[in-house]
């Protein structure tokens, strides 16, 4: 029975088997305490030996790290903290681990831990937050699924740079030592496998619109890849990305799905994770401790995601956001790293600020210019600015980004041709806007940036079961 199982039973004496890893063990000769978690909940079972009744031999294999099979009655437990425990009758030794074994009971480094991957996910912590994810990815399709969505799987290697930003990383079976070379030595992807120049894909947007003016609201969700080499908390060169897109919807449509559907995600987590989100809370004021009186949060992790999901969300347009950056104090008193004046991209500093200090609030941007966004966006009447929308959060800065999508034939091709892409490369997608093109409208949210507002950890690197960043791909 999983320990999450155990823990809710009440103790009649009926004889379980607990498996699980060996997080502590305490006491003498006479009766040995062991606590075991086999990660189904961040809470241990505590089992019992009592002198004589386990041979000594075994017992001197259960340390921490070990894998154990415990038998025994589930008695109530005299010690604080625990109702039950488990009275051991028998104990089966799995696994050993001796004291090399690196998850020891103390406190251990972030850095430390990335670089023990492997065995990362036997800590309190890391259990919590790939649990938590868990919950979060369930709660995505579950949205999707209540509210009439179709889950769309796109493809992963593609022909086509969706974003345009030419973040791609190359899938070829050439052997890179001798390729084959046209006439004028340029490298013939004519005869590699795809009998085209392959990449793994930034995002399954393009795809997902076809998708939608068809099947009217659909949703992605699966990895992507951006070879950016952005060594920062926020950013991986292997992320997950949901994307819905549906068919007769507008900006202010997809603003208000955005809103509902993280609103809704944040929401189960917090109803189906409080265990795991108790623990992080507490690890997180732990944390604060050590800094600056004017630098802790002025909400716990809880109540910070109860204050999410229980205020709108502020909506204002570009312009607005750089006339409020212009007169704010940080850029009278030169306090911010870049220059701010219409038409520039955003940098984070910039998004924290409108965030954190300015409306304390999440933020949805509106009608950026078009020319820091995407060719797919819609342009506004006045030519200058696209129907983009970005939301901003706390701690994180831009953690969905989306738009209506330009479904004018000619505008588009325009576009297409304005910022270099080869119409030739995407007339398929270009051809949806020539057969019954309709009104319609999407976003991607990152899911790791999610996981890391919801679990509070401050390194992206650390949400993801092995992360992928320049110069890292260990595990
Ligand atoms: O803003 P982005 O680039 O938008 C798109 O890819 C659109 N095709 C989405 C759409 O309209 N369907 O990326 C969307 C989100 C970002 O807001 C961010 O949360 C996340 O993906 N993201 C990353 N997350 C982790 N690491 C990276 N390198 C990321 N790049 C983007
Ligand atoms: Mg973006």
């Amino acid at each position: 029975m999983q320990i999450k199982e155990l823990l809710k039973q009440s103790p009649s004496e009926q004889e379980v088997t607990v498996k699980g890893w060996v997080r502590t063990k305490r006491g003498q000769a006479a009766v040995t305490f062991i606590a075991i978690n086999d990660g189904s909940t961040i809470h241990n079972i505590q089992a019992v030996a009592e002198g004589g009744l386990i041979d000594e031999e075994t017992l001197k294999l259960v340390s921490t790290g070990a894998c154990v099979a415990v038998t025994g009655k589930l008695i109530a437990s005299l010690g604080s903290g625990q109702a039950v425990e488990v009275k051991a009758e028998k104990v089966v030794v799995y696994g050993t681990a001796d004291e090399t074994f690196p998850m020891q009971p103390k406190k251990h480094s972030m850095e430390f831990l990335r670089e023990k991957a492997h065995l990362r996910f036997r800590t309190n912590t890391f259990g919590a937050i790939f649990r938590i994810r868990h919950v979060l990815a369930f709660a995505v399709h579950k949205y999707f699924n209540d509210n009439g969505f179709f889950n769309l799987h796109t493809p992963i290697i593609t022909a086509s740079d969706a974003e345009g930003a030419g973040e791609m990383f190359h899938v070829t079976n050439f052997d890179m030592e001798k390729p084959p070379r046209a006439e004028d030595g340029s490298i013939d992807y004519s005869q590699d496998f795809f009998g085209r120049q392959t990449s793994l894909t930034v995002s399954g947007q393009l795809e997902g619109e076809l998708g939608a003016l068809a099947l009217s609201k659909i949703y992605t969700f699966g990895p992507t890849f951006r070879a950016e080499n952005s060594n920062t908390t926020r950013h991986l060169a292997e992320f997950w990305m949901i994307e819905p897109e549906v068919a007769f919807y507008e900006l202010e449509d997809n603003m208000n799905l955005a809103e509902d559907f993280v609103q809704t995600v944040i929401k189960y987590a917090l109803e189906n994770c409080a265990d795991d989100l108790a623990f992080l809370e507490k690890r997180l004021l732990e944390e604060e401790k050590n800094k600056p009186q004017n630098e802790r949060s002025e909400l716990s992790l809880i109540e910070k995601l109860k204050f999410v999901i229980e205020n709108q969300f502020q909506r204002l347009t570009y312009t607005e956001a750089i006339d409020i950056l212009v007169r704010s104090k940080p850029h009278k008193e030169k306090k911010f790293q870049y220059p701010v004046e219409w038409g520039i991209d955003l940098q984070s500093e910039h998004e924290r600020y409108l965030v954190e200090k300015h409306f304390k609030k999440p933020v949805i941007l509106t009608n950026y210019p078009k020319d820091i966004k995407a060719f797919y966006m819609k342009l506004d009447d006045d030519n200058k600015t696209v129907r983009a929308m970005d939301v901003l959060f706390p701690g994180i800065g831009e953690i969905i980004g989306g738009s209506q999508r330009e479904d004018d034939y000619e505008k588009l091709l325009s576009r297409t041709k304005e910022v270099g892409i080869d119409p030739e490369n995407i007339w398929w997608y270009l051809e949806t806007r020539k057969f019954g093109s309709a009104p319609h409208a999407g976003f991607g949210l990152g899911f790791e940036r999610l996981v890391l507002f919801v679990t509070g950890m401050t390194n992206i690197r650390d949400v993801i079961p092995f992360p992928r960043t320049p110069k890292s791909a260990e595990f």
